[in-house]
């Protein structure tokens, strides 16, 4: 096997509460995860000439040591000892910046994939450490479909999917515009805010984000006026709505396409953080 593709899922927070500042500078969180069919693609190929290569498409000037595909591999080549190069064409469907874990997903896909193409075996547990030191929402992504997420982000509790029957689709409404975690974390300590809304969807990032980002304002109203049940999702700026229906869902997105600038998806939940043909153990 030389070549390997598939797809790494984005995923909501089904609301998330911030449970206070950690000793090691994190937040304390509690949240339930959702991966959803938003995927990036990930091709993996074995070469012959040595190195590493890892091309985003389209290539969004993503500094390498910061891109967490390259940071996945490296951190697993320390622990093997391999001839062959590798190259990695990443096609990105995911937006940057939006609070859908994209690049923790990426990471996660590549950590998955590169086990089997290395021919290490790793099963999630055994790659959970990795994950973990490459960022707070990988290890979700190993287990994927809905959870209850907790501490810094890598206590996982799979819930089993039972709620997809209830929910059928969400649409996602995307600004044109990223927020970047950190900030939204550091503006969060300063107005020590806590949701805006009383509901299961509630997000204590929400107030913070919408602080940075004024022009979150009319989304958030947009969404109001619509009588939905709808949440903000991780650190923003991507809010989601819950629809009964896909033919309800593809309505709420083309008003949104029409009244919002931006992009508005309809995406249905999955039950792992990949999708591809192999069964992982
Ligand atoms: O772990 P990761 O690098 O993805 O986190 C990005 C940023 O989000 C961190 O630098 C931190 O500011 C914030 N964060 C946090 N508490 C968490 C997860 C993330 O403060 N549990």
């Amino acid at each position: 096997m030389d070549t390997l593709t598939l797809a790494a899922c984005a995923k909501l927070n089904i609301g998330l509460r911030v449970a206070g500042l950690r000793a090691d500078g994190y937040h304390e969180l509690d949240s339930v995860f959702q991966t959803i069919d938003l995927t990036d693609q990930l091709t993996l190929t074995l070469r012959e000439a040595p190195g590493t290569q890892v091309r985003m498409v389209p290539d969004r000037g993503i500094d390498p040591n910061a891109n967490l595909v390259h940071r996945a591999i490296a951190l697993l080549d320390e622990s093997v000892d391999r001839d062959a190069g590798l190259s990695v064409q990443v096609d990105k469907r995911i937006p940057i910046g939006a609070g859908l874990g994209g690049g923790s997903s990426d990471a996660a896909a590549t950590l998955v994939a590169l086990s089997h193409l290395w021919g290490l075996g790793l099963s999630r547990a055994e790659l959970q450490p990795y994950a973990r030191r490459l960022g707070s929402d990988v290890s979700f992504f190993l287990h994927g479909g809905r959870c209850r997420v907790s501490g810094r982000g890598d206590r996982i509790e799979p819930m089993g999917d039972g709620n997809h029957a209830i929910i059928e689709a969400y649409v996602l409404v995307v600004p044109p515009w990223p927020l970047a975690t950190s900030e939204v974390y550091r503006t969060f300590d300063q107005l020590r805010s806590s949701s805006l809304i009383n509901s299961p969807y509630a997000n204590d990032l929400e107030a913070a984000a919408l602080q940075l980002e004024p022009r979150l304002g009319s989304y958030r109203d947009w969404l109001l006026a619509k009588d939905v049940a709808f949440g903000m999702s991780g650190s923003g700026p991507v809010y989601f709505a819950l629809a009964s229906s896909v033919a309800e869902a593809t309505d709420m997105a083309a008003a949104a396409d029409r009244e919002l600038s931006g992009d508005a998806l309809v995406c249905q939940p999955t039950t792992s953080g990949q999708q591809w043909p192999l069964r992982y153990p």
